[in-house]
């Protein structure tokens, strides 16, 4: 298969090559910057769509960039660079005489309203309650293709919970507090932690390219394990062997990160990857101890 990946050269991006690289699959990069194996947004938006069977988009803001207070210019930079990269990417579809069989945009769990009760699976409602999920409404209407493209492409949109990995994301920024011997819950503890290891977040995105699964609609990319933060900070502790008894309280996360996005700590939503278990998936770490173990080690 021929990939296009936006935002190929991010966390989740560089697990996706290397896997679909692994797997004998040509790997197109469309990055802001050009370089070997990499094309360039302007080139999609002036040459188009090159040849290729799927397109990933993974290009987007961090949320957490701790470089970024949280203020208006960082919110329109979250909301730009999701929208403006997915829009290219439909555009370039449409105009194309030769579409891909295949368009995956991973999105986030921020689409369903925090609880500490609640579940939700992929047919359950969100996206209107606060700035996150709205973006996610947003990003995901902008990556619907028009009904006639639609017919011939299998249109999957991956809601990613926390992605968990060695060389990225939330892991790189938690871990030091750990080794440290200075983590703690945060908060309550009590809110849902939706996680999954890159590498499954990888496979899900591997296996909704491949025609043989025949995948489309939402899936919810998180385990099938529902933990919470509390049994998170506990279970990193004792893989580390560091003990976690001290609590970030929330005042002191909303200081860091203002209140709106400290919100994506200190809440959390119970999400059930239903439809992704339905599709066939087979989660490589479905358990927290096991990923966490991987992790570290
Ligand atoms: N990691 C998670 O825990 C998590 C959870 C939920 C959802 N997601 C979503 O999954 C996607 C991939 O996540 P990730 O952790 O792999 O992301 P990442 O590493 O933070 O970023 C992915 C890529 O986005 C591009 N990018 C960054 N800022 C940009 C901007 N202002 N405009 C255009 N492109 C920009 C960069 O590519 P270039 O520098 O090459 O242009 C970067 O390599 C993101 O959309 C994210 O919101 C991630």
């Amino acid at each position: 298969m021929k990939v296009l990946i936006g935002g190929g050269s991010g966390f989740i991006g560089k697990a996706l090559t290397n896997l679909l690289r692994g797997k004998g699959h040509e790997v197109t990069i469309i990055s802001r910057k050009p370089g070997p194996g990499q094309i360039t947004w302007d080139d999609v938006a002036f040459k188009g769509l090159p040849p290729c069977d799927g397109v990933v988009n993974l290009a987007g803001e961090n949320l957490m960039n701790p470089l970024r207070w949280w203020n208006e210019e960082f919110k329109k930079d979250l909301i730009s660079s999701r929208l403006n990269t997915t829009k290219t990417l439909v555009k370039a579809m449409v105009a194309s005489d030769k579409l891909p069989n295949s368009w995956v945009l991973v999105t986030g769990v921020g689409y369903y309203k925090p609880s500490e009760t609640l579940e939700y699976t992929e047919d359950s409602e969100g996206g209107d309650f606060d700035f996150l999920s709205q973006l996610v409404t947003e990003w995901e209407a902008a990556g619907r293709l028009p009904e006639d493209q639609a017919k011939s492409v299998r249109q999957v949109v991956i809601r990613s919970g926390i992605v968990l990995g060695k060389d990225g994301g939330a892991m790189k920024q938690m871990i030091w507090p750990f080794w440290l011997g200075l983590g703690g819950i945060l908060g309550t503890g009590h809110q849902p932690f939706p996680w999954i290891h890159v590498a499954d977040m990888a496979g899900i995105i591997l296996h909704c390219l491949e025609p043989k699964y025949d995948v489309s609609g939402i899936l919810n990319g998180v385990a099938p394990a529902t933990d919470t933060n509390a049994v998170f900070t506990h279970a990193l502790g004792t893989v580390l062997r560091r003990p976690t008894i001290f609590p970030v309280p929330s005042f002191a996360i909303g200081a860091i990160f203002g209140n709106e996005r400290g919100s994506v700590l200190l809440q959390g939503q119970k999400v059930i990857p239903r439809r992704t278990l339905e599709s066939g998936y087979i989660y490589k770490y479905p358990e927290l101890q096991t990923a966490l173990k991987n992790i570290v080690s």
